[in-house]
């Protein structure tokens, strides 16, 4: 790897781990727009579904939480972007993260996926329904041994108390389309220009490919939303209208 004025590493090699979900594809795709040479972890019975990439990405098949797939595939690399699943209930998110923290080069950018429900720093601000959803559906998950979203928090718990170069991205909730471009975000689920609470999922995986050299998101857990949602358009007008008064 060889490095300009900037710092920018030249030849970018990135993984993502959960590259053959919905969003992973998406952050497959915008990370070989932008030069990256791009390493994708999946499961064995997913990788037809990289398909679509062959011969531009090298895949390590194999379980995300299982410290020697993702020992292979982080080698080398300059970023990793996880996209944190709480699949099961046996601790896959907290496992996946944790051997990503262990096992990632020195000094890489680490960027994780999440949800609102992930809090930094316990100064979000829920809406019931989201809280609803949260209490009520995550519990009725866990019961179906489907989903749980404690594995997510631990996760994200031993993610914050890394000192590796982190970013959690704190997706909203995801709809298809066409990218409306990088989506805005702010510290606190509860401040007004999230109120929309919608993200294409296209662009939920720009922002994270975007922050690989963000330096400004270390560290930080931004709540993202679409830039084109009623409420950040009027956060925007607001935002110009003061700095022209
Ligand atoms: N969905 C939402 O509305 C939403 C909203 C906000 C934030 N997020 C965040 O976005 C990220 C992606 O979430 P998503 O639900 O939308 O997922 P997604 O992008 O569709 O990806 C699902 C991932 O889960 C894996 N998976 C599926 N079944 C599994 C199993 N039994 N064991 C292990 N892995 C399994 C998939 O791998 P295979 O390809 O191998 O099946 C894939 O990597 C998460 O971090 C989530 O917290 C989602």
């Amino acid at each position: 790897m060889t490095t300009d004025a900037q710092s920018r590493p030249t030849e970018m090699k990135v993984c993502v781990v959960g590259a053959s979900g919905k969003t992973g594809k998406y952050i497959v795709q915008h990370a070989l727009d932008r030069g990256y040479e791009v390493v994708g972890v999946c499961r064995e019975q997913s990788v037809p579904k990289l398909d679509e990439f062959a011969g531009r990405i090298t895949v390590v098949p194999g379980a995300t939480d299982d410290r020697e797939v993702i020992e292979q595939a982080v080698a080398g690399c300059d970023g990793v972007i996880t996209v944190l699943v709480p699949r099961g209930v046996l601790g896959y998110s907290r496992q996946t993260a944790q051997a990503v923290l262990d096992l990632a080069p020195p000094g890489a950018r680490l960027i994780f996926s999440s949800g609102w429900h992930i809090s930094l720093d316990g100064q979000d601000v829920y809406s019931r329904r989201l809280r609803f959803k949260v209490v009520v559906l995550g519990r009725i998950a866990k019961l179906l041994r489907a989903v749980d979203l404690d594995d997510q928090v631990e996760a994200c718990r031993r993610v914050f108390a890394s000192d590796t170069r982190w970013t959690v991205v704190r997706g909203s909730e995801l709809e298809e389309g066409e990218s409306e471009g990088l989506p805005v975000w702010s510290r606190h689920v509860g401040d007004a220009i999230l109120k929309s609470n919608m993200t294409r999922r296209v662009d939920f995986a720009l922002f994270m490919v975007a922050a690989l050299e963000n330096h400004e998101l270390i560290h930080e857990a931004p709540a993202i939303v679409g830039r084109r949602t009623p409420a950040a358009v009027a956060a925007a007008a607001a935002a110009a209208a003061a700095a022209s008064a």
